[in-house]
């Protein structure tokens, strides 16, 4: 069959597509959100930074070098040359058509339509994205209690901290590298205070942090799942969510 059968344990599981649906298309597109979509995941990941102007934008690193035809940092382009940039090609040229794309044309895409995980990616390069972003979601009343498809997470604790104040109905999460492998009860406390989540790279999680992260009352999805059996060992475990750059390894719905 196209669609594996439907599992209850699995389908209660977040389905993160990493990216997008990264691992079929170019991370950080259109092309990539739209087949998460297609693949029915239940969120899609985004990298969010700003532009010399001002402007939100989605890409992952900090430099366009790596996914699009350009080269500079990111906030050294304007809006109207980070536009110009073909950001599929690299991937395979079948995507030669795709842009780095728009905060607010992701948010206006699929608000409604799939749950976004948002990033905000090297934050301390950037004085004043919180604001930005939360002007974007207060102007569309995204900001009011229960929105519980729209998620903020970053590396940057102080930045995750600062737009829990702006935004303090949305859900924010600390993203948590390897050199968190020993967090302290202390310090999964003090997450808590403004974080609803603590998404550890998937090589620290173990069913001991797994369970004194819920003991804070926060959720864990861990990133970032691509073969199959690092998803089968999360799903095992128990974890809340999975960031995967291929959404089909979590959970396939069945075919409608
Ligand atoms: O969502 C978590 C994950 O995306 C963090 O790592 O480098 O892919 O942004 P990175
Ligand atoms: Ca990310």
């Amino acid at each position: 069959p196209a669609f594996a059968a439907s599992n209850d344990s699995k389908s209660q599981v977040a389905n993160v597509a990493h990216r997008g649906a990264s691992g079929h298309a170019p991370e950080n597109t259109m092309a990539a959100f739209d087949k998460a979509f297609k693949m029915k995941a239940d969120y899609i990941e985004i990298d969010v930074q700003m532009t010399k102007d001002g402007e939100l934008v989605v890409i992952h690193d900090t430099t366009v070098n790596r996914t699009t035809n350009g080269v500079g940092n990111i906030k050294d382009l304007t809006l109207e040359q980070v536009e110009q940039l073909d950001a599929g090609s690299w991937f395979s040229n079948t995507f030669s058509g795709e842009r780095i794309p728009i905060f607010e044309e992701v948010i206006d895409t699929y608000r409604g339509k799939i749950g976004i995980l948002i990033e905000l990616k090297s934050p301390e390069l950037y004085p004043g994205i919180e604001e930005k972003m939360a002007e974007v979601l207060k102007e569309r009343k995204m900001d009011r209690p229960n929105n519980n498809k729209i998620i903020i997470q970053s590396f940057n604790h102080t930045s995750v901290q600062a737009s829990k104040e702006l935004l303090p109905n949305i859900p924010h999460g600390v993203l948590a590298g390897m050199s968190w492998k020993d967090v302290t009860d202390e310090q999964l406390a003090k997450f808590a205070t403004y974080a609803d989540f603590f998404n550890p790279n998937l090589n620290i999680v173990s069913p001991e942090l797994l369970q004194r992260v819920h003991t804070h009352d926060m959720k864990m999805y861990p990133y970032t799942v691509r073969i199959q059996e690092q998803a089968d060992n999360l799903l095992q475990l128990g974890v809340d969510g999975i960031i995967t750059d291929f959404p089909e390894y979590v959970y396939q719905h069945p075919a409608k």
